[in-house]
């Protein structure tokens, strides 16, 4: 992990690799020495404006190697997110040129420095993450250690550094468990990074829920999907109590492997389903950030982890899965095993009181195709909760659009046998009719919302200050929801 300071000196005078600051287009500033000119003349024959994403790279001064001057767009535009993207860019740079220290001048703008200052380190930690698990060690091969950021009151910066580290740190946490292949990454591996987590905190308790308990208990759902493999399901239980009465359970999806079942996926880019176990790899992240940060809030986080594949003792097309909560529903597809699992685990969290539920589940193709890998799409039964989170999600910068949960989007999952199909033969409103589904398992009086991460929590391409595969979407927000 990168070390973040924060100290009360002068750019020039701490050694890096390094220097990094901002430019607004068309803005009226004062650069030391050498770097005054030569930006001017820069602007003056654009080479540089200071748009967004933009870089102007130039010698260092003093005790720093390098400059890199980085675009903030439009000053009018200037948000959290843009200097998370700056930020992000010239961590981006810095890793093309091998830095190992960087030191960050920060933007004269009108917002306070511990919100920038928590801004540009998420940013840094964002873009410095790199997945090298599986290669041979590359001993030339530098990697950034240190980000200082020059500022005027380092008592109020340096907790807020803190915070976003350890957030930070979950997050590559959930990337290397989501990037890591299904040979490695499967239901047990998951319980022993639960094991690990619920080892940091005597706050914290783990119960493991096996196929045999499951069954034993009446998750048909859960079950059902589990038994095409011979990796043994697990059931994962975890609880965090903190000093407040509240508490919020999260729900994450943890398919290990995805390959569609008996209702096989295509062969192109099956792989990519190494990463349908991403809601738990958020659930488990977000317990490892409540063992360090300690909130307020009791969480109680629930992870269904099974491997979907076709075999001879696999679940089928027409099977008819009985719930922990006594609904059944008909398999029309094999592949679409999230909300199976999901129905059982929400039903449990139910039974353990849960009054406030959000599951997390790379659920729906159809998210993709609706939203992109931009935004998630949420679905909700409490508009009031809804709105909570969408507001600490503007916060995060993780964004999400909010999908209708009108009845009619049910109707296509009406069974002639069951109380509804697990997906519907034509393919209108995809992600919605996941959604309507799960609605169903909820009980009147709880509040629930069903986010679908299928898009935003792996990116099969850089977006913004999103690199390649694994993002770790989400547990910012959850974050900021739980007021940590
Ligand atoms: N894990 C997939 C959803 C998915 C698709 C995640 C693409 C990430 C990228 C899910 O289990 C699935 O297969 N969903 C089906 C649902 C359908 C059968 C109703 C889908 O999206 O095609
Ligand atoms: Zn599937
Ligand atoms: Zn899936």
């Amino acid at each position: 992990m990168i070390e973040l300071h924060a100290v009360r000196e002068e750019i020039f005078s701490t050694a890096a690799d390094a220097a990094v600051f901002f430019y607004a287009e068309e803005q009226k500033m004062e650069y030391p020495g050498a770097l005054g000119a030569k930006l001017k003349e820069a602007l003056r024959k654009k080479q540089f404006c200071g748009k967004s994403e933009e870089v102007f790279i130039c010698d260092g001064l003093a005790a720093v190697e390098r400059v890199f001057v980085v675009g903030l767009g439009k000053a009018a535009a200037i948000t959290l997110d843009s200097l998370r993207l700056a930020m992000a860019v010239a961590i981006r740079t810095a890793k093309r040129f091998h830095c190992e220290t960087v030191v960050v001048k920060l933007p004269e703008i009108n917002v306070s420095e511990t919100e920038v200052s928590a801004a540009l380190a998420d940013g840094v930690l964002l873009a410095a993450y790199e997945f090298s698990g599986l290669r041979k060690k590359d001993e030339t091969k530098k990697y950034i250690q240190d980000v200082t950021f020059c500022v005027t009151d380092t008592s109020l910066v340096r907790p807020v550094l803190r915070r976003a580290s350890v957030i930070l740190e979950a997050v590559w946490q959930a990337r290397d468990m989501v990037n890591l292949p299904a040979n490695v990454v499967n239901p047990s591996y998951l319980e022993k990074k639960a094991q690990a987590i619920a080892k940091l905190n005597s706050k914290i308790t783990l119960q493991t829920i096996s196929f045999a308990e499951a069954k034993k208990m009446g998750m048909g759902g859960f079950c059902g999907v589990a038994q095409g493999s011979d990796e043994p399901a697990k059931l994962l239980v975890l609880e965090y109590t903190g000093s407040a009465k509240d508490t919020i359970a999260l729900v994450g999806k943890g398919v290990t492997f995805d390959s569609g079942g008996i209702s096989l996926k295509p062969a192109t880019n099956m792989r990519e389903m190494k990463m349908d176990m991403s809601g738990a790899a958020l659930v488990l992240a977000v317990f490892q950030i409540l063992a360090q940060l300690k909130p307020k809030t009791s969480v109680l986080g629930i992870i269904p982890a099974v491997e979907n594949l076709p075999s001879g003792h696999a679940y089928r097309p027409g099977d008819v899965l009985k719930f922990l909560n006594g609904r059944t529903a008909e398999v029309v597809s094999t592949d679409a095993e999230g909300r199976l699992i999901l129905a059982d685990a929400l039903c449990l969290a139910q039974d353990k009181g849960a009054k406030k539920i959000i599951d997390f589940a790379t659920l729906t193709g159809a998210v993709i195709v609706a939203l992109g890998h931009t935004r998630a799409g949420i679905m909700s039964n409490d508009q009031a909760f809804a709105n909570d989170y969408l507001q600490a999600a503007l916060k995060s910068g993780e964004r999400h659009w909010q999908l209708p949960m009108d009845e009619e989007y049910f109707e296509p999952l009406k069974s002639d046998v069951a109380d509804s199909l697990n997906n519907s033969e034509d393919r209108v409103a995809g992600t919605i009719a996941g959604g309507k589904f799960l609605e169903k398992f909820i009980e009147k009086n709880t509040s629930w919302i069903h986010c679908d991460i299928a898009g935003t929590a792996w990116m099969p391409k850089a977006q913004s200050y999103w690199d390649k595969n694994a993002t770790g979407f989400g547990i910012r927000t959850v974050a900021e929801l739980l007021d940590i």
